[in-house]
């Protein structure tokens, strides 16, 4: 947002946190909002709050599965503890680019075991799907604020939450479809084991 005020003596951040900046010989000030509304930026830091709580669940289930002799659902797991992380910290460096606090907060232990394999998938669907609300709340959050570069950040997320969910759906339906049948399971598992690690720099 922008606007040109008449000449004040003042140079400097606000307290309403917009960038106040000499312009011209003609003694006026340009306003930039520079800085986040606060709102937005303490949702923010419950949202990477919730993508390492996602993270720290995920390396539980990794453990269970180890500990069950599962090692490609392990790794798979593995995997998505790495995803959420990328995800924490893509939010963080957004509150760095603009100016705002982070403020980790304090995450909930994990829950350390599960009924079966469909159990733990079962879980992490229901996990994903309460992410992406958070993320659908985070963004009529962001629209009420008018505030354009966050809502472009959580159209990232929102595809995101639907390749997800899709992605840990399909595994439920084979797994379903498998059953209790040992055999079944441990090809699955193995394919499990195939999943690359995700891309540093998420885009
Ligand atoms: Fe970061 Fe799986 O949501």
């Amino acid at each position: 947002m922008w606007g040109d005020y008449f000449c004040s003596r003042a140079v400097g951040t606000s307290a309403t946190g917009v960038l106040v900046v000499h312009h011209s010989s003609r003694c006026t000030f340009t306003i930039f909002h520079t800085i986040m509304n606060p709102i937005l930026a303490e949702a923010i830091n419950e949202q990477i709050r919730a993508e390492f709580h996602s993270a720290y669940i995920y390396l539980a289930m990794a453990a269970w599965a180890n500990e069950n002799n599962l090692p490609g659902t392990a790794h798979w797991l593995r995997m998505q503890w790495q995803e959420e992380t990328l995800h924490a910290t893509k939010f963080l460096d957004f509150l760095h680019s603009r100016n705002a606090s982070v403020h980790l907060l304090a995450i909930d232990e994990p829950p350390r075991s599960y009924a079966s394999l469909i159990d733990v998938f079962e879980h992490v669907l229901h996990h994903e799907q309460s992410i992406t609300e958070r993320i659908n709340v985070l963004y009529d959050k962001a629209v009420e604020h008018r505030d354009r570069p966050l809502q472009i950040l959580l159209q990232w997320f929102i595809n995101e939450q639907v390749e997800e969910e899709s992605q840990v759906q399909g595994i439920l339906d084979q797994l379903k479809l498998v059953g209790s049948d040992g055999p079944s399971i441990f090809l699955l598992d193995r394919q499990f084991a195939s999943r690359p690690a995700p891309a540093t720099n998420p885009e």
